[in-house]
């Protein structure tokens, strides 16, 4: 699809716990937004100038199609404390009715369509592409099983959502004598035996990702999905960046990209614009085809699979003083 802007009204803000609260976004005169499959997200832009990527938490029960209309977005939004001004511009100054800039969805955690069962886990406000994720496998008569991590009950957003997709779902909440119907869920047990066919989904916070990681090492190369909703935290000091060359196939161009420089502002610099969203190599948006060169991947988005042939360009590079040679459209 082609990404554009559209104005949207916020019709409704739903409270869902102390932090979380669902934004549900309508056409400003009732009209059709275009459709969408599970695991899309939008970008919005917010009051102060920011802009931030939010997975869409629902699909609507007939047309959840990409080449269909919808009638609403609902994002789940947490009130970060640490909030670089995302989350707290929402919840302070967006009200119902106002009208907010967003982008059309885009789909970078797309469901498996190989996959015999899905299993999906979710930490914290990670839960929202998951979500829409179960309701629309549950649509569709797909086996599924969807974990929810949560530091409480009273913690878990989108309860009533979650209630529906019982007995599909499994909750594992943090607090000591968790509340009645949730199990102490191991990871490491959960993810220990792959079954054949399974694919594996995650999003939530960074310990949560990392922890399903390292239990799913052994999964086949393909079979796991992640979507970081902010970069994991680095594990040692950077080094400095050595400057590099881009090519690009089959138009004879040689960019040269700066040690300060992203490849995607060396090509702005050119006037060649690659789509971007989260600028953190997050979200998959600026990934293009890599035909050659040494890559030093970057990203948190792309399986050790699709690095053979994508990379993202907005945080990823050419090993020390080398090349790299992509396609862009
Ligand atoms: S813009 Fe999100 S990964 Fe590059």
């Amino acid at each position: 699809m082609l990404d554009r802007t559209l104005t949207v009204r916020v019709a409704r803000i739903r409270p869902m716990t102390a932090d979380v609260s669902a934004f549900e976004l309508v056409h400003p005169w009732g009209g059709t937004l275009p459709g969408y499959r599970a695991g899309a997200h939008i970008d919005v832009h917010l009051p102060g100038g920011f802009t931030r990527q939010y997975s869409l938490a629902g699909a609507e029960p007939r047309a959840a199609g990409a080449a269909q209309g919808c009638t609403r977005y609902v994002i789940g939004v947490k009130r970060e404390v640490a909030s670089r001004g995302g989350s707290a511009s929402l919840h302070q100054r967006v009200r119902a009715g106002d009208l907010l800039a967003i982008s059309t969805p885009r789909n970078t955690f797309p469901l498996h369509p190989g996959a015999t069962h899905h299993l999906l886990l979710a930490g914290g406000i990670g839960l929202t592409p998951l979500l829409a994720m179960a309701e629309q496998l549950q649509r569709e008569g797909a086996a599924f099983t969807l974990c929810v991590f949560a530091r409480s009950r009273a913690q878990l957003a989108f309860a009533d959502e979650l209630a529906a997709l019982a007995p599909q779902v499994h909750f594992h909440f943090d607090e000591p004598g968790a509340a009645a119907g949730a199990q102490q869920l191991d990871i490491p047990a959960l993810l220990r035996h792959p079954a054949p066919g399974t694919h594996l989904y995650l999003c939530g916070p960074g310990g949560f990702m990392q922890a399903a990681l390292d239990a799913a090492k052994h999964w086949p190369e393909g079979s796991v999905h992640l979507e970081y909703f902010a970069p994991p935290t680095p594990d040692g000091a950077a080094g400095r960046d050595e400057p590099f060359i881009l090519v690009i196939a089959g138009r004879d161009i040689e960019v040269p990209v700066a040690a300060d420089q992203s490849a995607v502002d060396a090509l702005h610099d050119l006037g060649i614009d690659v789509p971007t969203s989260c600028s953190q190599g997050v979200c998959g948006t600026c990934a293009v085809p890599l035909v050659g060169g040494h890559p030093d991947h970057r990203d948190h988005c792309l399986t050790a699979t699709e690095r053979r042939s994508r990379i993202a360009l907005c945080c990823s590079r050419a090993q020390a003083g080398g090349r790299i040679v992509v396609e862009i459209g």
